[in-house]
C-alpha cells in the first residue's frame, strides 16, 4: 500500500516536472537545470527515466487528440487550395528526412504571378513539440479566404500582399512529438551563423533547412514570422552574440524590428502585458543567445525581415484550446502582414532613359543594411520606423545614384526613384544631353546641327542646356517628395 502511494506520488511529481519542462524549453533552454538538485540522490535514475518516458508519451497521446495529423494537414491545405483557388495556390518546398512533402499555400489575387508587390511569409511547426502554429495558419488561410471582398482588412492582404504560409516546417517532429527532425536534429540551429562557423557545412545540412533555403532563392520575401511555443513574447534579431554572453545586441535595422515586433504584442490580446518581457518584445540575444537560427539568417542572407513569434506558454496546450489562441493572435497574425502596405517606404526604380525598371538597391544613411528592389518590375519594400527624418539612397550600377530626404510618420510611403545613366568619360557631352528628359528627338537633331557649325557656339549651347538639366532635376527631386502617397492606417 505503501509502495503504491509512493508510486502514485512519484509520478504526479513527474508529471509536474513533465509539464514544467515542455513550457520552458521554447527557444531551447538547458533540461538539466530545471531538474531539482537533489533529483539524483532520491531515485533510481533509469527507473525514473523510463517512468517519465511513460508518463511523457501517455500524455502525448492524449495531447495529439484534436490536432491534425501529417495526412489531416495535407488533405485540409489541398480541400482549402480547391475551395478557394482564385486567390491561392498549392505548392510544396521540398520533403523532410521522411518524405513528408512540406506543403506551402500561397493566397493572393494573382498567385504564383510576379506582381510589384511586397511578400510575406509564415512559418509553422519549426519545433516538431510547438503545434500550435501550424493550426492558426489553417485558420489564417480560412479566415482570409471567408473575408475576401468582404473585410478591408482581409482584401487589403489579397490585393496588395503575397502571402505564403508553410503551417509545418517540420512534420516529422511533429509526429515523433520532439523538437527536432526525424534526425534529431534542432531545424531552428541549422542555419548557417554570422559567427558559429561550424554550421557553414552544406552536406551536414537538413533537408527541411535546405528546403526553406531554396524558397528563399526563389521567392523574395519583404519579411517573415516564424511560431513557437513555450512563451509570450515578439523576438526579433539578433539571436546570437560574438561571445555567447547575454546582453542586447540589435541588428542595423532595430528600430525596424522593435517596430514590427510591437505591432505583433500590441495586436494580441495579452502580449503586450507581459511581466517578464517589457511591451512583450525581447531582443534575441537578451532574451538568450542562439547559433543558426532561422531569423538571423533571413536577415542577413534573404534580406527577409524575420521576427521569432512565441505564441503560446504552452507548447502543446489541449486542442480545445485553438480557438481561443486563434482569437488572441488573429489581428496580431493579420496586422503583421498588413504592416508590410501600411507602413514603411515602398516605390520603383526606373532608368530616366528608357524608363525601364532597374533592380537596383536602396539604402538609407545611418543603417548598415542595402535593400535589393524586385528582379521584374524594380520595386522595393523598406520597412522602417516612423522618424523625423530619414535619407534614401538608390543604386544601380551604371547608373548615378540619387538620394532624397523624407519624413515618415507611421503610414507608408511611396517614393520612386528615376536613375540617369553614369556619364562615360568619352561622349560625355553628348549623354549629359541626352539625359535631359526633353523632347529627345528634336534635341538629337540640334546637336547634330551644332557639331556641323562653330565649335564656341556649341560650347555655349552646352553650358545653358547642362543649367537647364540642374533646374529640371531639382524640379523632379521636389516633386518626388511631395508626390509621396500616404495610406491611412485603420
Ligand atoms: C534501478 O532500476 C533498474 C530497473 O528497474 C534496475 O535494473 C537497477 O538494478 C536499479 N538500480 C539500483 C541502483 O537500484
Ligand atoms: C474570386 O471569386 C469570387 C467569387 O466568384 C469573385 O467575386 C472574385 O472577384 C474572385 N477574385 C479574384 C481575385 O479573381
Ligand atoms: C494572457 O491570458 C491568458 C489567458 O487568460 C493567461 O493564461 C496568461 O497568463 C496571460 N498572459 C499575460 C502575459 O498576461
Ligand atoms: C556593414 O555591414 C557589413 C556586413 O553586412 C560589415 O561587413 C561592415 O563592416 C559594416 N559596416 C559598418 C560601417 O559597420
Ligand atoms: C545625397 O546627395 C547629395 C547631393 O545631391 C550628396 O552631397 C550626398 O553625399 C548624397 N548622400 C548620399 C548618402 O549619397
Ligand atoms: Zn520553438
Amino acid at each position: 500500500m505503501f509502495l503504491k502511494m509512493n508510486n502514485l506520488l512519484f509520478s504526479l511529481h513527474l508529471l509536474l516536472l513533465a509539464s514544467s519542462l515542455s513550457s520552458s524549453l521554447a527557444k531551447g533552454g538547458a533540461f538539466q537545470s530545471l531538474l531539482p538538485s537533489d533529483f539524483n540522490d532520491r531515485i533510481n535514475v533509469s527507473r525514473a527515466r523510463r517512468l517519465l518516458d511513460e508518463v511523457e508519451s501517455r500524455a502525448r497521446v492524449d495531447l495529439a487528440q484534436g490536432y491534425m495529423t501529417n495526412s489531416d494537414l495535407e488533405r485540409v491545405i489541398k480541400e482549402f487550395g480547391q475551395r478557394c483557388s482564385n486567390i491561392s495556390r498549392i505548392y510544396s518546398i521540398g520533403k523532410s528526412v521522411n518524405g513528408v512533402p512540406l506543403w506551402a499555400i500561397e493566397i493572393s489575387d494573382k498567385p504564383g504571378e510576379e506582381e510589384p508587390e511586397p511578400a510575406f511569409k509564415y512559418i509553422g511547426n519549426v519545433h516538431g513539440d510547438e503545434p500550435v502554429g501550424r493550426e492558426l495558419l489553417i485558420y489564417l488561410a480560412n479566415w482570409l479566404c471567408h473575408n475576401y471582398l468582404k473585410d478591408p482588412l482581409a482584401t487589403l492582404i489579397v490585393e496588395n500582399v503575397h502571402l505564403h504560409l508553410l503551417p509545418s516546417m517540420n512534420p516529422d517532429g511533429f509526429s515523433l512529438r520532439k523538437r527536432g527532425n526525424a534526425n534529431n536534429i534542432d531545424l531552428n540551429r541549422d542555419f548557417p551563423d554570422q559567427f558559429f562557423f561550424a554550421n557553414n557545412d552544406e552536406d551536414s545540412r537538413q533537408p527541411e533547412t535546405k528546403a526553406i533555403m531554396n524558397w528563399l532563392r526563389d521567392i523574395q520575401f519583404t519579411a517573415s514570422a516564424t511560431l513557437h511555443g513555450g512563451a509570450l513574447v515578439a523576438n526579433y534579431p539578433w539571436d546570437g552574440t560574438i561571445d555567447k554572453r547575454t546582453y542586447y545586441y540589435g541588428c542595423p535595422d532595430d528600430d525596424a524590428f522593435r517596430f514590427m515586433a510591437s505591432i505583433y504584442s500590441h495586436s494580441h490580446y495579452n502580449m503586450s502585458s507581459s511581466k517578464e518581457f517589457i511591451d512583450g518584445i525581447t531582443n534575441g540575444a537578451a532574451w538568450y543567445p542562439l547559433y543558426g537560427g532561422m531569423q538571423d539568417w533571413n536577415y542577413i542572407h534573404a534580406g527577409c525581415f524575420e521576427l521569432t513569434l512565441e505564441i503560446s506558454d504552452n507548447k502543446w496546450p489541449n486542442a480545445a484550446e485553438l480557438p481561443i489562441l486563434w482569437k488572441y493572435n488573429k489581428m496580431s497574425m493579420l496586422n503583421l502582414v498588413a504592416s508590410l502596405v501600411k507602413t514603411g517606404v515602398h516605390g520603383r526604380i526606373y532608368s530616366s532613359g528608357d524608363g525601364r525598371p532597374l533592380p537596383g538597391f536602396i539604402t538609407v544613411s545611418g543603417i548598415n543594411y542595402t535593400v535589393r528592389a524586385g528582379g521584374t518590375f524594380a520595386d522595393y519594400h523598406r520597412l522602417l520606423a516612423a522618424r523625423d527624418r530619414y535619407e534614401v539612397v538608390a543604386t544601380m550600377p551604371g547608373y548615378k545614384s540619387k538620394n532624397t530626404s523624407i519624413w515618415l510618420d507611421e503610414g507608408a510611403m511611396t517614393l520612386d526613384f528615376v536613375l540617369d545613366p553614369e556619364v562615360s568619360i568619352k561622349g560625355s557631352v553628348l549623354q549629359n544631353v541626352y539625359d535631359c528628359n526633353c523632347d529627345s528627338k528634336s534635341k538629337l537633331e540640334f546637336v547634330q546641327f551644332l557639331w556641323g557649325s562653330h565649335f564656341e557656339v556649341f560650347f555655349i549651347f552646352i553650358v545653358i542646356l547642362g543649367f537647364l538639366c540642374l533646374l529640371f532635376q531639382r524640379r523632379k527631386k521636389v516633386k518626388q517628395s511631395t508626390g509621396a502617397k500616404r495610406t491611412v492606417v485603420v
